[in-house]
């Protein structure tokens, strides 16, 4: 059997990770190894591992409860024989290229802001999971950010300034940022969540800068000073030194831990067919309430 083998991209952000079948059950100390090297590395890419629905499904169940995302909003049909999948892509049921006008369509274009999966769950969104079957010929890579080394490179005005800070994050709101319109009752389905600035993660204790495009205010902050901030702190953490940009083949796998991470698709021709789906996982211990983000911000 061979081992797994893991290629750093740089140093200590983004890794090739190879030498495991994952359309195959896994041994659980396999699996131990991919979160040492998640926890090690944040991303990690998997060339040539066509999966399929139930390989991608099963591999997933590894590495914690599914998260739904953002399922009870979009109500979109889906095209996938089981659930616990969020579309990622322009297709229909029917498996035709969605218009660029539609609403799933233009929603999904806020993927394309830094952002980190499901913050404005009051749970922890651990690893997401993302396969790509159809890719457009050129444009729609995805990027990622590292948040530690973005905390760790802060200058001392910023550290000071968002040391103690609690962000409210809200799922529709960076969609909104775009001008897409959500009613009352939509924007009602998925309180928002509220979670430091600053968080730990859980197994490195590594310290994080927490800012996706989610949070739509700062507590005691005016908005347009949280705003700004968040802005500025997003700038400061893409920096390109913090950044692994991936080039999408068809038949990639991509893990990412959205706890020390933040990612953005980048733009492509919306003629043209882009089909990856994703997985989302909680971490297992997630309490519910600011109780554990105000504990995972001290120390
Ligand atoms: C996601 C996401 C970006 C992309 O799957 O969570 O943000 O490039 N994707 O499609
Ligand atoms: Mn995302």
């Amino acid at each position: 059997r061979m081992p797994l083998k893991i290629e750093p991209v740089t140093k200590h952000f983004s890794a090739v990770a190879s030498g495991v079948d994952l359309g195959s059950p896994i041994e659980a100390a396999i699996a131990v190894q991919i979160e040492a090297a998640m926890d090690q590395f944040a991303v990690l890419v998997w060339r040539d591992q066509p999966l399929d629905d139930e390989q991608h499904m099963a591999f997933t169940k590894w590495f914690g409860p599914l998260d739904p995302g953002l399922v009870s909003v979009t109500k979109r049909g889906s095209r996938f024989n089981q659930s616990g999948f969020i579309d990622i892509a322009n297709v229909g049921e029917d498996g035709s290229i969605l218009p660029r006008d539609n609403r799933s369509v233009t929603g999904s274009i806020a993927n394309q802001l830094w952002h980190t999966d499901s913050s404005f769950m009051q749970t922890i969104a651990k690893y997401s999971l993302l396969a790509a079957r159809v890719i457009p010929d050129s444009g729609g890579d995805t990027e990622f950010a590292d948040l530690r080394a973005a905390y760790d490179a802060l200058p001392d005005d910023l550290r000071s300034i968002v040391v103690d800070l609690i962000g409210e994050h809200h799922a529709l709101y960076s969609r909104g940022l775009l001008g897409n319109d959500y009613t009352e009752a939509e924007l009602a389905l998925i309180p928002p969540a509220r979670w430091p600035l600053v968080r730990k993660h859980p197994v490195t204790n590594r310290k994080v800068l927490f800012t996706p495009i989610h949070i739509s205010r700062i507590l005691g902050m005016s908005v347009p000073e949280s705003r700004m901030l968040v802005n500025e702190l997003i700038e400061h953490a893409t920096q390109p030194q913090f950044v692994y940009r991936h080039k999408w083949r068809s038949g990639d796998l991509v893990m990412w831990d959205n706890r020390c991470t933040l990612h953005r698709g980048r733009r492509f021709d919306l003629s043209q067919r882009r089909d990856l789906r994703r997985t989302t996982t909680m971490q297992d211990d997630t309490a519910v309430g600011t109780a554990i983000a105000n504990d995972s911000a001290q120390g």
